[in-house]
C-alpha cells in the first residue's frame, strides 16, 4: 500500500532510541524527511546516517524538550533546512521510574510533567501553524495503556498519558476542518533496548509479561512504529481523536 506521504517532512520527538527511533526509520522508508529530536547528539547522528542511507534527509535537533526556548530555536532551524513539517510524532518520555506518589519529589514532578506532557503541548503549538499553512497535518502521540489501567508506581506517568489522550482529542475537534488529524497509539510494552536490559537473565519475568497479553508476546518497537506510520499517512485521514491500542491484547481481560 502506498501511504501517500513521500516528500513530506516529519518532526519525531524522542527519535534517538526505542520506539521513536523506529518511527523515524519507518517514516523515512515511506519517503519522509525527518527532523529528529532528542538530547543525545551521538545517537541522533547515528540515526541520521541510517535515514540518509534510506535516501531521505535527516536534520538533528539535539535538545532537551523541557527547555521550551531552546526547543523552538532548534525546531525553527530544522524547518528552515527541511521545509514545512506536516507530520508530528510525540514519542518522547522521561525514563520511567516506579515510585508511589507520596514519595515523588517536586523536582521529579516538574521533570515528568515537563517532558511527558508540557513539551508535547508546546511541540503541537509549534507544529500547528505549519500544518494549517499546508491545510494538511498528522499528529500522533505515543501514549500508554497505563492512561486507562494505571500502573504500579506510575500515577504521575498515567496522568501525563491520560493528558496526552485528552490533548489529541481536543486537537482533533479543533483542527479537523483544516485537514489535520490527531491520534494516540497506546502500547503496553515494547521490546525496546531498555526492556531487554530489564528482563535479561530473568525468563520468569519475561514469561509473566508475555502471559499478560492475549497473544502471549511482547510487541517489537517496529510493530508499534508501523501503526504510528500508518496514522501519519494520507490513507489514515478518516481516523482522528482515536486511541489505538498496540498491546498484543494486554488491554483485554486475560483472566478467563
Ligand atoms: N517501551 C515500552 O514498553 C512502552 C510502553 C508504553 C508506552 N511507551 C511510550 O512510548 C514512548 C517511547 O518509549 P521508549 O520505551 O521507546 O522510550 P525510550 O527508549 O526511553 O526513549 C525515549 C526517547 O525520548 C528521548 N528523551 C527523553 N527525555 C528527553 C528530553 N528531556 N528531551 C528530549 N528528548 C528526550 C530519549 O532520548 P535522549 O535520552 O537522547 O534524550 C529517547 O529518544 C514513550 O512515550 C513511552 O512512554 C513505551
Amino acid at each position: 500500500m502506498d501511504l501517500g506521504i513521500s516528500g513530506r517532512v516529519a518532526v519525531v520527538a524522542g527519535a534517538s532510541q526505542g520506539i521513536g527511533r523506529e518511527i523515524a526509520l519507518g517514516l523515512a522508508r515511506e519517503g519522509v524527511d525527518v527532523l529528529a529530536v532528542a538530547r543525545s547528539a551521538e545517537r541522533l547522528t547515528t540515526l541520521a546516517g541510517e535515514v540518509t542511507a534510506l535516501g531521505r534527509r535527516c536534520h538533528v535537533a539535539a535538545v532537551d524538550v523541557s527547555d521550551r526556548t531552546a526547543t523552538r530555536i532548534a525546531l525553527d532551524a530544522g524547518a528552515a533546512v527541511l521545509g514545512e513539517p506536516t507530520i508530528l510524532v510525540l514519542a518522547v518520555a522521561a525514563v520511567y521510574r516506579p515510585e508511589k506518589l507520596q514519595f515523588v519529589d517536586a523536582g521529579r514532578t516538574d521533570e515528568l510533567l515537563a517532558v511527558d506532557l508540557r513539551s508535547q503541548v508546546e511541540l503541537c503549538q509549534w507544529a500547528l501553524p505549519h500544518m494549517m499553512q499546508a491545510r494538511w497535518g498528522r499528529i500522533v502521540g505515543v501514549g500508554s495503556l497505563a492512561a486507562r489501567t494505571g500502573v504500579a508506581g506510575g500515577a504521575l506517568y498515567a496522568a501525563a498519558k491520560a493528558g496526552l489522550e485528552g490533548l489529541m482529542r481536543g486537537l482533533a475537534v479543533d483542527y479537523g476542518r483544516r485537514g489535520i488529524t490527531a491520534n494516540v497509539v497506546a502500547p503496553s510494552l515494547a521490546r525496546t533496548e531498555r526492556l531487554v536490559a530489564r528482563i535479561a537473565g530473568d525468563p520468569d519475568h519475561e514469561q509473566k509479561l508475555e502471559r499478560a497479553t492475549a497473544s502471549r508476546r511482547i510487541p517489537e518497537p517496529r510493530e508499534i512504529a508501523d501503526v504510528v506510520t500508518f496514522l501519519c499517512s494520507e490513507r489514515a485521514g478518516a481516523i482522528t481523536g482515536a486511541v489505538v491500542d498496540a498491546t498484543a491484547g494486554a488491554h483485554l481481560n486475560n483472566l478467563w
